[in-house]
């Protein structure tokens, strides 16, 4: 029942031309305070002619947004279920009923291809916590899949960091999985291959530049600047190719030849550090998006490669361990805004125009929080200040950012506005023992933007609506 559903659905969508060929896919994550409603997201996806998106979780009422809509949704499961879904095989298939099977029939289905079991599990800053889950949690999804009839329509995989595996100093032929995790990744890449799963890897030539200050710049684009890598007779001159070529290779070494590769996330952010900025972003997307409409593929593997951008939209509430940028790597604002022009048409052909933002977008009032005029001594809002953007976000005041110039009175009042924005505009929240005052005068700049939340209650309405017609059965009950 299900599989005939999904295959009618499938060619709806090839009738209507909107079937995903070689096409890009973004990722959108939700740790923001207000995250955009999926229905917004839904139709700046459409607008954009974007047809795959990829989720962090499977939350049910924001996968039900895409039913019907001919968008491919990669599911998630977050690494925090990883343990429960190694060793309670029914858990998985609950979870496959709930969060897959149901969706494949109800409003005309969702159209799920992937399932990502586990985000980034080998990240060395996890220190070995989902290395012992994760292999078995991919096992147990795929052999549920299978078991509801879906196995060859639907494919588990895990998006890996790309540091899973290197080449040392040398080039990618000298590429192999690192050493202390090499069993487990040779076995899960044999896994994948024997039941057509992809391999997926997040690859972020962004993070090579922050963590090395010699990392030669120009091979972090696509221009052919600089100088590139030399591998016995092939010269690699942009990180993406030497990067996945790397994979290849120790796939070859795992014994493993025929896996399909997808970048899982791959994009640069525009905030948050010196390298970080809505210029370098505009440049490497443009070369990528280039360079993927030609489908050239790798000196290793010519052709179409599959990727899902990252990300949609800003994040301003995602730990600020890996950078200050981390809260920044939309193409999107926050608010569904765009940035920059961008070419998602994947024709290549220079055309990159601003991307439609989303439409009708709500917002809380006009007004703001800043600093007190009469507040002359500023040593007594030190405290306060550290509050704020302990819990507000003030990334877009470090070194390099946007809001790096501002003057420290202004420094007070932009730290003070995002508590007040992020708490929902919270007349509590704009207080600081009377230092801090709301105003309607917008004490943006060219550059450092005072932000205004979004309206959020949606989902509460939704709960609300759902609550009162439950209600109203018990008393029918009765
Ligand atoms: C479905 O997914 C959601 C969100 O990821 C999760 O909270 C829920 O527990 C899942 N359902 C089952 C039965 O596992
Ligand atoms: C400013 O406030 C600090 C801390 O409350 C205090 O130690 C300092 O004397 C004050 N400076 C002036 C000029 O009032
Ligand atoms: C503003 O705040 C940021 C972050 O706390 C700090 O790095 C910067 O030096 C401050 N600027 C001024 C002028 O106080
Ligand atoms: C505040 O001013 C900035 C900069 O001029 C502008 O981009 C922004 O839209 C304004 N915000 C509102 C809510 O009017």
């Amino acid at each position: 029942m299900a599989r005939a559903m999904v295959l009618i659905w499938a060619c709806y969508c090839v009738l209507l031309g909107t079937k995903c060929v070689n096409c890009l896919g973004v990722n959108w994550g939700t740790q923001a305070s207000t995250p955009l409603d999926p229905k917004y997201i839904v139709q700046m996806l459409k607008d954009n002619k974007v047809k795959k998106v990829k989720l962090f979780d499977s939350d049910h009422w924001t996968v039900s947004h895409f039913a019907g809509t001919c968008i491919e949704v990669m599911l998630g499961i977050p690494n925090l279920n990883l343990k429960e879904f190694s060793n309670d095989y029914d858990a998985v298939e609950d979870y496959i009923k709930e969060n897959v099977t149901d969706h494949l029939r109800d409003h005309g289905g969702v159209i799920i291809k992937y399932i990502a079991v586990g985000n980034e599990p080998f990240l060395k800053a996890y220190k070995g916590a989902f290395e012992k889950t994760v292999f078995p949690a991919l096992k147990n999804v795929q052999k549920a899949l299978n078991k509801a009839g879906l196995g060859n329509k639907i494919k588990a995989t895990i998006p890996q960091n790309a540091d899973v595996y290197d080449s040392g100093s040398q080039g990618p032929s000298a590429g192999d999985f690192r050493t202390e995790i090499r069993d487990t990744m040779v076995k899960i890449s044999r896994f994948l291959d024997q039941n057509n799963c992809p391999f997926m890897v997040n690859i972020y030539p962004f993070l090579s530049l922050y963590e090395n200050e010699d990392f030669p710049i120009e091979f972090a684009f696509f221009d052919g600047g600089g100088k590139g890598v030399q591998d016995q007779n092939i010269q690699y001159t942009n990180m993406l190719d030497a990067n996945l070529d790397t994979l290849s290779y120790s796939l070859k070494k795992a014994g493993v030849n025929n896996v399909k590769i997808i970048v899982g996330e791959i994009g640069w952010p525009t905030n948050g550090h010196k390298q970080a900025n809505v210029k370098m972003a505009e440049k490497f997307y443009s070369g990528l998006l280039k360079k993927l409409a030609m489908n050239k593929g790798t000196p290793l593997h010519p052709g179409y490669i599959e990727v899902y951008l990252f990300s949609l939209t800003d994040e301003n509430k995602k730990s600020i361990a890996p950078g200050f940028f981390e809260r920044h790597w939309g193409i999107f604002r926050y608010d569904g805004q765009p940035k920059f022009p961008i070419d998602f048409s994947g024709e290549g052909n220079g055309n990159a125009k601003m991307p439609v933002g989303a439409k009708h977008v709500k917002y809380l009032s006009n007004q703001w929080c800043v600093l007190n005029d009469d507040m002359k001594n500023l040593s007594r809002v030190n405290t306060d200040l550290d509050f704020a953007c302990s819990l507000g976000d003030c990334t877009s005041l470090s070194y390099g950012s946007t809001c790096n110039k501002l003057s420290e009175r202004k420094n007070v009042s932009y730290a003070f506005n995002m508590y007040f924005q992020m708490s929902q505009q919270s007349v509590e929240a704009c207080d600081f023992n009377g230092a801090a005052k709301i105003t309607k005068k917008n004490y943006s700049t060219a550059e450092c933007v005072f932000p205004v939340e979004l309206l959020s209650g949606a989902r509460r309405n939704l709960a609300g609506i759902t609550f009162v017609v439950s209600f109203f059965s018990l008393l029918l009950l009765f």
